[in-house]
């Protein structure tokens, strides 16, 4: 058994009341991974962690990333602080199509290592699950070792991965005069290789001009929904071309980014209950400031989730506090609403709102504990935000 004792306040989503509540002066009792009790005395434990009047918030879950790739774009970077923009990267043969080479020349060995270290990261960030895509593959060995290095990593590291494929991130090189004969390899090989060998939970489509179109997305989609993929979708980013109501049609669970979402896909995502995942670190990153229209899309009824679309060309960002922060200046969220994005809302879109997202009994462990004392500090101190320890499975790191 292991207690932490002395926490000035408890900041978490509660079922009871499906609010952000805070308790204050409060104990909480571990049985190894699970939350045993919460109260102001919890009974005995053999290990204590004295909060000393810190703040404890569950561990965030980031629901959006793409960590697989061998190295970072550095040059395209500095390449955008020059003048070009990502799409015009992208067309030149950079962009994605840089990261698929790194990605097929590399051993799954050596994915791992750079896979973990990303991991360990996140975890020291305050990130305890994470969704994490394939997608610098593209062809069906690449996309199969990057699905497998997610689920070794998942394994030998303590952060939970759920895995997404994204074989439809973009259109590879040897198939750019044959963009049918790519989605025939989607849908006849890569997708049933994936559903038969069950190391994939999601399937996600880039949906934007100049990647997939919405006649492609779908059919890909529905494609991996007769093998047990549940969609989700890059949507509306950088153009509007419908994928927000695309997302709606097929039941996603999310879309995510929409920056250039209309006012059809608004009321799509209200009227079908998909979670808008806004992902405010690529606007940022991408040194744009068409934020995604979160308040319009609150004010519609959309659940929001928040994530930080961690990649090596358009966002490469692993901290939530930061997308918390981000939310808050540019989003105009308030605290509350992005630290609920940022946990409970997030593992609703991976269906593991059962165990983690809050801290409650009989969850798992999964808690940060924060030099801090108050949930207003964490945007505040935006990306430097001081954590004492992070729980998780209720090990301490
Ligand atoms: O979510 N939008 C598509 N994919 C990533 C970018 C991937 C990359 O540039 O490597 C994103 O922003
Ligand atoms: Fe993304």
């Amino acid at each position: 058994m292991l207690k932490l004792t002395n926490i000035s306040q408890l900041v978490s989503y509660q079922s009871v009341s499906d609010t952000i509540q805070t308790m204050s002066n409060i104990e909480i009792l571990i049985e190894e991974e699970t939350i045993r009790a919460i109260g102001p005395t919890v009974g005995n434990a053999d290990e204590i962690v004295d909060c000393s009047g810190r703040l404890v918030t569950p561990g965030f879950v980031d629901p959006h990333t793409h960590p697989v790739f061998y190295k970072g774009r550095e040059e395209e970077y500095a390449m955008r602080l020059a003048g070009a923009s990502y799409q015009e990267i992208a067309e030149n043969g950079g962009g994605i199509l840089t990261s698929i080479k790194g990605v097929r020349n590399a051993s799954e060995d050596e994915l791992v290592e750079r896979v973990k270290k990303r991991m360990t990261r996140f975890l020291n960030l305050g990130t305890t699950t994470i969704e994490a895509k394939s997608g610098y593959g593209l062809d069906t060995e690449s996309e199969l070792k990057s699905l497998r290095v997610l689920d070794r990593v998942h394994r030998d590291h303590p952060i939970d991965i759920v895995p997404t494929f994204l074989g439809a991130h973009a259109f590879p090189p040897e198939f750019s005069d044959d963009l049918d004969g790519y989605m025939d390899l989607l849908c006849d090989e890569m997708i049933p290789a994936i559903g038969e060998q069950g190391i994939a939970q999601y399937c996600d489509v880039f949906c934007e001009q100049g990647y997939f179109s919405v006649e492609q997305s779908r059919r890909i989609l529905e494609t991996g929904k007769t093998y047990g993929l549940i969609p989700r979708l890059h949507a509306d980013e950088f153009e509007n071309s419908g994928a927000a109501e695309l997302a709606g049609e097929m039941g996603a669970v999310t879309a995510d980014h929409l920056m250039s979402v209309s006012d059809a896909g608004i009321r799509a995502l209200s009227d079908m209950g998909v979670t808008a995942t806004l992902l405010p670190g690529t606007t940022f990153f991408l040194g744009s400031n068409s934020y995604a229209p979160a308040r319009k899309l609150a004010d519609a009824g959309v659940c929001l989730a928040l994530a930080t679309d961690f990649n090596p060309g358009s966002s490469h960002l692993q901290s939530m506090p930061l997308m918390i922060s981000l939310a808050c200046s540019y989003l105009k969220l308030s605290v509350e609403e992005a630290f609920r994005a940022a946990t409970w809302q997030s593992a609703i879109t991976l269906n593991i709102h059962d165990k983690a997202g809050s801290v409650e009994v009989g969850k798992n462990a999964d808690l940060v504990i924060w030099d801090l004392e108050r949930l207003i500090e964490i945007p505040y101190f935006t990306s430097d935000v001081p954590i004492y320890k992070v729980i998780k499975s209720g090990r301490c790191f």
